[in-house]
């Protein structure tokens, strides 16, 4: 069991490298096995969920290897579409795997995946997507059998799942025919793994919109691609700066897909500025004066994203007022309002997806522990806060989330220390 000490109420000064995204990463390495020939994917996080999904490759027959932020996956020794199910049940990610099974095989063979405790999590959105696919699913002992190659045609998703639209796109890419996927959802990692395959040969368009059309193709080939900077990271650092009033750099970033986080951010009182150099933006967070209080609620892409609510309440926990937070997304996903509750923050859940906090409030530092990757990670900007010394337990959380959480920070002169070993 591994915890962080962090010692806080110091200001930040310096530069944090953002990694690639771990929620594009976690579809290109599966979308790698749909070609014959090998790829080369680098700016890949080393996380524990990247770590579970090559294990998971490696499973069914895939050589990959993973060094300095680079995976060398060769497909073509692949030999099983039933991927471990142990490893399947500690990533929810994991789920894509089957879209790309259907697509190079025909079949897979997959339990309930797991990940984090936030809400039910079911994945009947995408069984569904796979049945209108013309694919057929049989049930039996916690476990999912589908059977026959996905067939092109019209795909209406229940609700903008990210993963279900994902799945959608790689279980049509190699189907004979034109697929189209309307209410599909609009994240830009979905958008980077759809460039990845236009890359490798596929012919999409639209992704990144509510509308994808897939011309079926016969046979991909194995690229090099690069991961697009993770939004959500760098999300997570920008609120770090602004809530310990720090001058930080963070970058590198694709600004468009953090609009609503800068303009919420702006509207509280924030202050930043986006500066571009070698070919990429950065934000640069600035001594700010005092935060007040605004609403949000979490919406799908481009609205306010779900995975950085924690970081907000942490942030309102600074500011003049009560702010509403409105969780739409998952039900429940407040893992870490208790925790702030511990460190006296003044929080109150009102229902499943609602709850507010009143500030400003002076945070004490206390034994913490995390739940989940991002309630986790926003545990730590509100022990940066906090005075004194706080202890995160059950830090694995974050490390599946999160590349070097806290060598980055101690970079910036945080004081911060890891205690226990890195499980990977
Ligand atoms: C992706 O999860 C991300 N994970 C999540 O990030 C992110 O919070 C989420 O999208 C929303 O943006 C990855 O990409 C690996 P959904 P996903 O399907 O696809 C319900 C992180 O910390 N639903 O868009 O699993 C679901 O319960 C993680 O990086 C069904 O009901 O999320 C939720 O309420 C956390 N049935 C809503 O839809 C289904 O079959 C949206 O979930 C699928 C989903």
């Amino acid at each position: 069991m591994a915890y962080f000490i962090i010692k806080g109420g110091k200001k930040l000064k310096g530069e944090i490298k953002i990694s690639g995204a771990k929620n594009a990463a976690l579809k290109i390495l599966p979308a790698a096995i749909l070609s014959s020939t090998p790829s080369t994917i680098s700016n890949v996080p080393r996380i524990i969920d990247i770590v579970k999904m090559v294990e998971i490759l490696r499973s069914i027959g895939t050589d990959i290897t993973f060094e300095n932020g680079v995976v060398k996956i060769d497909p073509s020794h692949i030999t099983s579409s039933h991927p471990d199910e142990k490893l399947i049940k500690k990533l929810r990610g994991s789920i894509v795997l089957v879209g790309a099974l259907l697509s190079k095989f025909g079949s897979a063979i997959i339990s309930q995946p797991g990940g984090c405790l936030i809400g039910a999590r079911p994945i009947d959105d995408h069984l569904d997507v796979f049945r209108q696919l013309g694919v057929k699913i049989k049930y039996n002992n916690g476990r999912y059998y589908l059977k026959g190659k996905p067939e092109a045609g019209e795909v209406t998703l229940s609700k903008m799942s990210v993963t279900a639209t994902e799945n959608a796109i790689l279980a049509s890419v190699l189907s004979r025919g034109t697929t189209r996927i309307h209410v599909a959802a609009a994240e830009p990692e979905i958008k980077d793994l759809a460039d990845y395959l236009n890359k490798m040969g596929a012919r999409i368009s639209g992704a990144g919109t509510h509308d994808i059309t897939i011309e079926g193709v016969q046979t991909l080939k194995g690229v090099e691609y690069s991961v697009m900077p993770d939004r959500i990271e760098a999300g997570t650092y920008l609120t770090i700066g602004v809530v310990t009033n720090s001058e930080l750099t963070i970058g590198p970033v694709e600004i468009s897909t953090l609009s609503i986080v800068l303009k919420k951010l702006e509207d509280v009182g924030a202050k930043f500025e986006v500066i571009h150099k070698n070919g990429a933006d950065f934000i640069q967070t600035q001594t700010r004066g005092k935060l007040k209080a605004a609403d949000i609620d979490t919406r799908t892409y481009p609205g306010f994203p779900t995975d950085l609510q924690s970081f907000y309440a942490v942030l309102m926990t600074q500011a003049e007022g009560r702010s509403r937070i409105f969780e739409t997304i998952f039900e429940g996903r407040f893992s870490s309002i208790e925790e702030l509750q511990l460190l006296r923050a003044k929080t109150l859940v009102l229902n499943p997806h609602e709850f507010v906090v009143d500030g400003p409030t002076k945070l004490i530092g206390t034994r913490i522990s995390s739940k989940d990757i991002r309630g986790g990670a926003s545990l730590v900007a509100a022990a940066l806060t906090a005075n004194g010394t706080t202890t995160i337990e059950d830090i694995e959380y974050i490390d599946r989330g999160y590349e070097n959480i806290d060598t980055k920070l101690k970079a910036v002169g945080a004081e911060i220390e890891r205690v226990g070993l890195i499980e990977e």
